[in-house]
């Protein structure tokens, strides 16, 4: 389960019996990572104090919307930019009324007016006050506004009676936070599409052309994008690597197939064509077995350039593409003519005629050619170490 390391939560506590469990909640808070600032209620301040909020939170508690001293160190805009998240609990009826009606006449319901982040509220009140018809109109108001609600729970209330009403524990309440924030981080990541390994163009039913990729390099790229937080699929062609169960892996074998499969996979951040495309495939692919005294005519037609359509088709385009070049010969005017044509971000050109980085190598040699001019060289290093300062630039670029 994700912890709270470094998330900013506003607590406003209202006044209500159940306010003594908002202590806990700080207290859990606290002990997940969270950093927490307090805004405590005229009517909240009845049943706890502010010394034992500030004591927990081992930060200032704000009270009073027209306090000099609270507007100089932090007013009420700051404070509700700040926050992460704010969190209203206990939320009273009266609370819930203020938010419903865009009412601002203390610190926290001007607070919860001015936010523009998630509010959680957490009601807690008499089993007729939430079954009132008002409440439940103003509980209807606040889900449309977008609040998010906690509870209540049912069970025996403070004041004697039975029925729902009562808060949620703290330890669930801050569950639901965290799973909100597990929630964020999926869908705040970033999304990277890797094309990898060779592609293979069928002749017939048993006999094709393909090329001597090895994948390694658009692998081990998936692989670090993994662990730098994207959401990676990696289309990879015919290869003998195993990846991680959390990269969402389509293999294809033709280059129709891996074009077919990387449209279907935008949009993306990001997309890295490392896959040595067949360039040509069979005009007509025999449905059987070609037979040795057959006339045989292999007659070729080009595949698509997938790197090519994806960078001049703006609707597709991620914002930042990067294509390959392997090369035997004259790498820097290949590649430079490569990004040109193919108008792509950036080039990652290698020598595959080095057999010590070649195809099949686990180590490589790369040079990054840019739109500006500018090149980066990497030098001789495993795969690995080469996607890790590859990823690393194009986090940089994303930033
Ligand atoms: N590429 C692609 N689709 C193709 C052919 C190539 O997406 N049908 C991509 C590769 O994945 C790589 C880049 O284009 O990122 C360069 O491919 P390469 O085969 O080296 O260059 P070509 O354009 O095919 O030129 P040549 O074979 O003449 O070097």
């Amino acid at each position: 389960m994700i912890n709270l390391n470094n998330k900013k939560i506003l607590l406003i506590i209202c006044g209500g019996i159940a306010a003594y469990k908002s202590l806990e909640i700080i207290r859990l808070l606290k002990k997940d990572g969270a950093s927490i600032k307090t805004i405590l209620t005229k009517s909240g301040a009845k049943f706890v104090t502010p010394l034992s909020v500030t004591s927990l939170s081992q930060s200032k508690v704000y009270q009073d919307l027209f306090s000099i001293e609270d507007e100089a160190e932090m007013d009420h805009i700051s404070l509700s930019r700040w926050a992460d998240l704010i969190l209203i609990a206990p939320a009273t009826a009266n609370t819930i009324s203020k938010l419903a009606n865009g009412n601002s006449d203390d610190l926290a319901s001007t607070v919860a007016l001015a936010s523009n982040k998630k509010i959680f509220i957490t009601p807690a009140m008499n089993v007729r006050m939430w079954e009132h018809q008002s409440t439940k109109q103003n509980i209807a108001k606040l889900k449309s506004y977008n609040y998010e609600l906690i509870g209540p729970e049912i069970g025996d209330m403070a004041c004697g009676e039975y029925g729902e009403g009562k808060m949620t524990e703290p330890k669930e309440i801050v569950n639901k936070l965290k799973i909100y924030f597990k929630n964020l981080k999926i869908k705040n990541k970033l999304k990277a599409i890797v094309t990898a390994g060779p592609t293979k163009e069928y002749i017939d039913p048993v006999r094709y052309i393909s090329n001597k990729s090895s994948g390694k390099q658009g692998y081990e790229i998936a692989k670090c994008l993994l662990k730098k937080g994207f959401e990676t699929t990696l289309i990879s062609g015919p290869t003998n690597l195993e990846i991680n169960n959390d990269i969402n892996l389509i293999k294809v074998e033709t280059a129709e197939e891996m074009f077919q499969s990387t449209l279907e996979s935008l949009p993306a951040d990001v997309a890295i064509f490392s896959a040595a495309v067949c360039d040509y495939k069979l005009k007509k692919t025999s449905k059987i077995k070609i037979k040795k005294q057959d006339e045989i005519n292999l007659e070729l037609e080009k595949n698509v350039d997938i790197l090519d359509y994806v960078s001049n088709h703006n609707s597709l385009k991620p914002k930042l593409v990067v294509g390959f070049a392997a090369e035997t010969n004259d790498l820097e005017n290949y590649a430079k003519k490569k990004l040109d044509e193919k108008n792509c971000d950036w080039i990652v050109a290698n020598d595959v005629s080095n057999e010590t980085i070649g195809f099949d190598s686990d180590f490589n040699e790369v040079s990054i050619f840019y739109k500006n001019k500018k090149i980066d060289r990497l030098k001789y290093k495993s795969k690995s170490e080469i996607s890790n300062e590859l990823v690393k630039k194009i986090i940089d670029y994303l930033n």
